[in-house]
């Protein structure tokens, strides 16, 4: 397998833990890190509809917590009632969060429905013009 179906497995592994009883769309989301290594994360709804959270903020979220601040791919599946079938591009917060944590040029953001069929782009394709730390002089 190359590094980017690695990737694509890690995010299909979890799909199965979504938590999306109420819209039934199921998302996962895998990243991989300037350190090498892969951290997942599901979408996560609630009772309290906004409170929900997406997959990719979990997985950066995850990623984070054990102490990366640098990715350089994200894979994200997802489709209704937990199937890998639409190509799921990321909603306009979670590429704000992903622009937090790496060059925009750099980043690769892969929709896959399997580890064989997807697309990518770069983050600054899918965000152009964006606000970053270096505005804040981080
Ligand atoms: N969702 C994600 O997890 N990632 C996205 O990029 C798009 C949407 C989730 C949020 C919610 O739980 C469900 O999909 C339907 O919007």
């Amino acid at each position: 397998m190359t590094n980017t179906q690695k990737l694509i497995q890690a995010a299909l592994d979890c799909l199965e833990n979504s938590y999306a009883p109420y819209s039934h769309y199921n998302v996962s989301a895998a990243v991989l890190c300037a350190s090498g290594k892969i951290y997942t994360g599901v979408n996560v709804e609630n009772a309290s509809y906004p409170a929900g959270i997406c997959a990719e903020r979990n997985a950066i979220s995850h990623a984070v917590a054990c102490g990366e601040k640098e990715l350089t791919a994200i894979a994200i599946v997802g489709g209704a009632n937990y199937s890998a079938s639409d190509y799921c591009p990321p909603c306009g917060i979670c590429r704000q969060v992903m622009r937090e944590f790496s060059d925009p040029q750099k980043l690769i953001v892969i929709f896959a429905k399997s580890v064989t069929d997807y697309k990518q782009m770069t983050l600054e394709q899918l965000l152009p013009e964006s606000f970053g730390p270096e505005m804040l002089g981080k």
